[in-house]
């Protein structure tokens, strides 16, 4: 059946047709902005899901495929090697302090690798441990390992007999003016001590911010307790620094913000500058080790036809030199934000605001939290109207632009959300 707006062979993720508005039609992105077929022009307010890390068309990133398309654009990775993945692996090494990179194709596989590799790890070892730890809120993909360790939610409602069986603790989200965190830490810490005493594979974490579970932030001391604790029952660490990584904490990796070394990291959206799909999974060479000897079993037998896709490093490798060279860019956004935020969080709708590098966040009032909550919706069509596109997670709005957007364009973007909530 064709419906006004909507294409007839296209189906659109995380959309209920029947009551979303048609998507918009977009022929055009060129640094904070996208250009609409009617020529109407946004600012990109989340980096199009957070991906778009410069800016659109970044030309440094563009010419690094075009040049590499030229030369290579694709090999299986089994029986080969090129210099893209190879200087890749290099970079991310030097700058995460994990030897190992296996690449996949996005942020879920980047996140399913991690997991792979920590439950093989210990079984190949011949001590299997069969806890896997996560968080409470946690978003972690769409496939199915990583619906597994997200938390249950509408998403993964429909496949609950098919997921995993994963124990969880309570993530104390902290925002401005919270004076209830330390009792709330206090309770999450117990009862990941409790969880440690089963043995457990790998505790896994959104690394000071939980993305999708609604811009839920925590502190920097409580994840170094997380990783002491997680240290002394001997389980691995695995950090999804997939929305966190390249500089949307203010540094790199929210890892090394937080002072943290885990023992697997999972990267994608950022990773290409925004520019093509690619995950990747950083690995500590122990890990590595432990899947090398003569038995074929110790293998870690997983792959995709694009592994290493060499456009894919390209960017990657373009895209880390730009944020190499201009590191004040992300690291200012922070400072950037706060003075508006602070002008926001005095508007009376505004609850729980919340700021970590690039991140802005706040929550609007409701007796529903939740990512079905209607009321970012009808934010988001306000904020539309007036040319900045938004996509709140239910009652949590917040801002997460590409690093180039100018203060101008940064200053319209928190007014048009004051005026949006003028007419809630
Ligand atoms: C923390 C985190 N992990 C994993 C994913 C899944 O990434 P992808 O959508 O590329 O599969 C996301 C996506 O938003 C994410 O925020």
């Amino acid at each position: 059946m064709n419906r006004p707006g909507w294409h007839p062979h296209l189906w659109h993720p995380f959309t209920q047709v029947a009551t979303a508005d048609p998507p918009l039609r977009v022929v055009r992105g060129e640094g904070a902005l996208l250009e609409l077929d009617d020529g109407r022009r946004l600012i990109d307010g989340i980096s199009s899901w957070w991906v778009t890390l410069h800016g659109h068309g970044e030309p440094a990133i563009a010419e690094a495929i075009a040049r590499q398309a030229r030369t290579l654009e694709q090999v299986g990775f089994s029986d080969f090697r090129h210099p893209a993945a190879e200087g890749l692996s290099e970079r991310l090494a030097a700058c995460s302090g994990l030897e190992r990179l296996f690449f996949s194709d996005n942020g879920s596989t980047a996140v399913e690798v991690a997991l792979k590799i920590a439950w093989q790890w210990w079984h190949n070892r011949g001590e299997p441990r069969r806890q896997l730890i996560a968080f409470e809120g946690a978003y972690h993909g769409d496939t199915f390992g990583a619906m597994a360790v997200g938390e249950r939610c509408v998403f993964s409602a429909a496949f609950e007999p098919l997921l995993f069986a994963v124990a969880r603790a309570p993530w104390p989200a902290t925002w401005w003016g919270d004076d209830g965190v330390e009792a709330r830490e206090a309770a999450a810490l117990e009862r990941l001590e409790q969880l440690l005493e089963t043995p457990t594979a790998a505790v896994i974490l959104e690394p000071l911010v939980q993305g999708a579970g609604g811009m839920a932030l925590v502190r920097e001391t409580f994840l170094q307790r997380v990783e002491a604790l997680v240290r002394a029952s001997g389980a691995l660490l695995i950090a999804d620094e997939v929305m966190t990584g390249f500089g949307r904490s203010g540094h790199l990796f929210a890892c090394g913000r937080a002072g943290l070394q885990p023992d697997l990291m999972a990267l994608s959206k950022g990773l290409t500058g925004g520019f093509l799909p690619m995950g990747a999974t950083l690995a500590r060479e122990a890990l590595y080790e432990g899947f090398v000897g003569t038995d074929p079993a110790l293998t870690l037998y997983h792959g995709h036809s694009y592994t290493a896709n060499p456009l894919g490093c390209a960017a990657a490798l373009a895209s880390l030199a730009l944020l190499e060279r201009q590191p004040h860019r992300h690291q200012t956004m922070e400072a950037r934000h706060r003075p508006h935020l602070e002008g926001l969080a005095r508007h009376p709708l505004v609850r729980r605001p919340r700021l970590l590098g690039s991140i802005a966040a706040f929550e609007l009032p409701t007796d529903h939290p939740g990512y079905l909550n209607p009321i970012g919706r009808r934010l988001q069509k306000q904020s539309l109207e007036r040319g900045v596109f938004l996509r709140p997670l239910g009652q949590v709005v917040y801002l997460l632009p590409p690093l180039c957007i100018d203060d101008a364009q940064l200053a319209r973007c928190f007014a048009v959300i004051a005026e949006a909530l003028d007419t809630l």
